[in-house]
């Protein structure tokens, strides 16, 4: 089945009590047993199991093209536990030279405590994964495509070859370009990472995160983990997730398309030092992310003439981008990473420059995305 079948469909075969075409929200915590050891559908407890759950699991391998998905509590919660069942301390990781901050927050202030050494990747490119990567101790490489906040792209399978030669599996976060533009597992990646609060949710209400495996084995371990330490996906929080994949794929033609927009009105103002969309010809991953996106997403940042406090200046300026940190939902947002998102990297190699804005642009109406950026921009 294709994609968009995939995401309406993919565990959530009408219920077999009621015939409801949508997954019931199994907001339970313990399933009665006939005698002891006697589980009527495989459920014992909602920490190890709940059918919610299930459905959202099995739809998430479906459209990753993966072996089994895992729901998460929320993203950060995915991304430690995953770390937790691939490491042990003194293990060395290699992470993103960009990416989301919270990330580089848990590697650099939580799992750097455990005992977990890691390198930042000097830059995107295959060269610089090729060099932060200690063959034979690095356990894990992390890459982030398209990064957040500065769109930096990375070629998955290349750096899937890098890795697995060095004897290291590749985890690709993939909350940027979501599976419908981007499927790392096809390109060689052993495990993918998503915030769904952004584009899996889709619409801004609700907090998650996932893992998708190819490997069976190495999905039996994460698992065992996520039962071990616990921070699953809440039931009505999966139906959510769930929900939103439905119409992931509509969703993003239309962010793509709205941001393609707004790009051409960045370019080439005079209050723009520079756009950074993987979607111009001029950007340095151009050419990977044309070869491994169906489509250029709906992210983007750009720099202001003017420095931090004009573009502060223009976040608060704008009224149909709403200023807000997160990103991924059917409204516009804009905000400032140096300050919001990205705070807890100041001072780190992951620092982003003061006078950069990030916009993740909605579905509305392209006018009156373009009517508000004019303005706030002045
Ligand atoms: C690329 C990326 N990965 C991971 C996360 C963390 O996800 P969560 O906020 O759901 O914990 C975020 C959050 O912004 C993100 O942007």
């Amino acid at each position: 089945m294709r994609f968009e079948t995939l995401a309406i469909h993919a565990g959530q075969e009408p219920d077999a009590a009621t015939g409801a075409v949508v997954p019931p929200i199994y907001q339970v915590s313990t399933y009665k047993q006939d005698g002891v050891g006697g589980l009527r559908g495989g459920y014992e407890y909602s920490r190890s199991a709940n059918p919610t759950r299930t459905a959202l699991e099995e739809c998430l391998a479906a459209v990753e093209g993966g072996r089994r998905g895992l729901a998460f509590a929320s993203g950060l919660a995915a991304e430690d536990t995953l770390l937790r069942a691939l490491c042990r301390p003194g293990d060395h990781v290699v992470i993103p030279g960009d990416a989301y901050g919270g990330t580089y927050r848990l590697f650099a202030q939580v799992l750097a405590r455990w005992g977990l050494d890691f390198t930042p990747s000097t830059g995107d490119g295959v060269d610089a994964f090729r060099d932060a990567i200690s063959p034979g101790r690095t356990k894990v490489v992390w890459v982030e495509t398209p990064t957040n906040p500065l769109l930096g792209i990375t070629d998955i399978a290349a750096v899937a070859d890098l890795a697995h030669d060095a004897g290291a599996v590749l985890v690709v976060d993939n909350t940027f370009a979501s599976p419908y533009l981007q499927q790392p597992l096809a390109l060689g990646a052993d495990i993918v990472v998503h915030s769904t609060t952004k584009y899996l949710g889709g619409h801004s209400d609700v907090v998650g995160g996932a893992l998708v495996l190819a490997d069976e084995e190495l999905a039996d371990r994460v698992a065992y983990h996520q039962n071990a330490m616990g921070a699953v996906a809440g039931p009505f929080d999966a139906w959510l997730v769930l929900r939103g994949i439905k119409t992931l794929g509509v969703r993003m033609d239309r962010h793509c398309a709205n941001a393609e927009r707004v790009v051409d009105l960045l370019v080439g103002h005079p209050g723009v030092s520079e756009v950074l969309y993987p979607g111009l010809a001029e950007h340095p991953g151009h050419e990977v992310a044309a070869k491994q996106m169906k489509a250029f997403g709906g992210m983007m940042s750009f720099r202001v003439v003017g420095g931090e406090d004009a573009a502060v200046e223009i976040c608060n300026r704008t009224k149909v981008f709403t200023l807000a940190e997160s990103l991924g939902g059917v409204e516009s947002l804009i905000e400032h990473p140096g300050r919001m998102t990205h705070a807890s990297a100041a001072g780190s190699p992951l620092e982003v420059p003061g006078d950069l804005v990030r916009l993740s642009v909605g579905i509305e109406a392209l006018e009156d995305l373009i009517d508000d950026l004019t303005q706030a921009l002045g």
